[in-house]
């Protein structure tokens, strides 16, 4: 039996995922959509072709009239901890947007609550579920070139050309930390299959940057196997703009390996790349590399991978447990900002 799913929050982005990724996985099946202001409910009821019936303006409300299985929160970030908590409260499974929570404290309450109620909590993390990255991490873990070392990061987007009066995107808190590189952080985490120590951030706005806080930063990231990455995230580069997931060259003792992901529309994985080249005596050579098929791309892989794990009582990948650790990471790299130090990344591990 498919999972049945209350969507809340489909005004924003929330409006795409209600036409774009639930539709797509078979193991889930949307009983009713919210949404706390009722023109965003409308425009998301119209764009997603929901029935009037099943829309309504709080999650309370719609857990009373509607039975169902688990809770899609895609709502502002300050909304994410109180709907996530309450739907645990009813008993109710929580696939949640990233970031997790704005602070690693309110993450630890979500899952105080998840333990609690006995439910599963999973950060979506859709950049996870595309073939390039996939494939990377999957190379790293079997050293197909040796160990790992030193991992370079570029991420570069054009994101300051409206005009500064009334431009959300320009006030929002850590623009670049919490709401783009959480996701490089995360596929940090995944691809190199170790878990962050310490980072240290050097933010390098430049003078036409349009956003009140850090757009663009250089930070030092290091790894509890060894490996550091340097990486460079910018919101308002100048330069050829990369995808979505940045580009990423990974030094490994016998070669390196490069790829790149998510460029193409909604649901598609065009644009992922990956390229392996081996160090030979008379430089590097290529070498063919096999995709990994990912059956559900991007936020669909992040649904059917709640609906499987909820099906089968185990830990999502990208539970709230785990994910808390990616959301550290930002946290500590936006501590480095103010405080100019190295950072440790802590999260209440072990
Ligand atoms: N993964 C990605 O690629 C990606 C891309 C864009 C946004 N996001 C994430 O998606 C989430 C939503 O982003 P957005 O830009 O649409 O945000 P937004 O601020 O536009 O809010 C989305 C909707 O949430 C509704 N909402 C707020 N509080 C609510 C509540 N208590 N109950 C019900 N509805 C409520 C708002 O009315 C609005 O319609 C964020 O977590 C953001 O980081 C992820």
């Amino acid at each position: 039996m498919a999972l049945r799913l209350i969507h809340v929050g489909i005004g924003g982005w929330g409006g795409d995922w209600a036409v774009n990724a639930v539709p797509r996985v078979p193991t889930i099946e949307r009983v009713a959509a919210v949404d706390a202001d009722p023109a965003a409910l409308a425009k998301g009821r119209k764009r997603a072709g929901i029935p009037e019936e099943q829309c309504f303006t709080s999650l309370g409300e719609a857990m009373d009239k509607v039975s169902a299985d688990a809770v899609l929160v895609t709502a502002t970030v300050g909304a994410h901890v109180p709907l996530a908590v309450e739907a645990l409260h009813a008993g109710k499974h929580v696939l949640v947007e990233k970031p997790f929570a704005p602070t690693v404290a309110e993450a630890h309450e979500v899952l105080a609550a998840a333990d609690e109620a006995g439910r599963t909590v999973m950060v979506s993390q859709n950049y996870r579920f595309f073939p390039a990255a996939r494939t990377a991490a999957r190379l790293v873990a079997d050293q197909a070139l040796g160990r790992l070392g030193t991992v370079h990061i570029d991420f570069r987007k054009w994101a300051n050309s409206a005009p500064e009066a009334g431009h959300r995107h320009y006030r929002l808190v850590h623009p670049l930390l919490y709401d783009m590189a959480i996701h490089h952080f995360d596929l940090m985490r995944m691809v190199l299959g170790q878990e962050p120590v310490s980072v240290y951030t050097q933010v390098s706005d430049p003078p036409w940057s349009r956003f009140k806080e850090e757009a663009s930063a250089v930070l030092t990231v290091t790894f509890d196997g060894g490996s550091v990455v340097s990486y460079r995230g910018s919101w308002v580069s100048s330069g050829e703009p990369t995808a979505w997931s940045g580009a990423w060259h990974l030094e490994c003792e016998d070669g390196e390996i490069y790829w790149t992901g998510r460029d193409g529309p909604a649901g598609s994985a065009e644009g992922d790349d990956i390229r392996v080249t081996r160090r030979g005596d008379e430089g590097p050579v290529a070498e063919p590399v096999t995709m990994l098929d990912v059956p559900y791309i991007g936020r669909a892989g992040s649904l059917a991978e709640f609906a499987r794990a909820v099906e089968a009582g185990e830990e999502p990948e990208s539970s709230g447990r785990r994910n808390v650790a990616s959301l550290a990471l930002a946290e500590a790299a936006a501590r480095s900002v103010v405080s100019g130090q190295v950072e440790k990344v802590t999260w209440g591990q072990d």
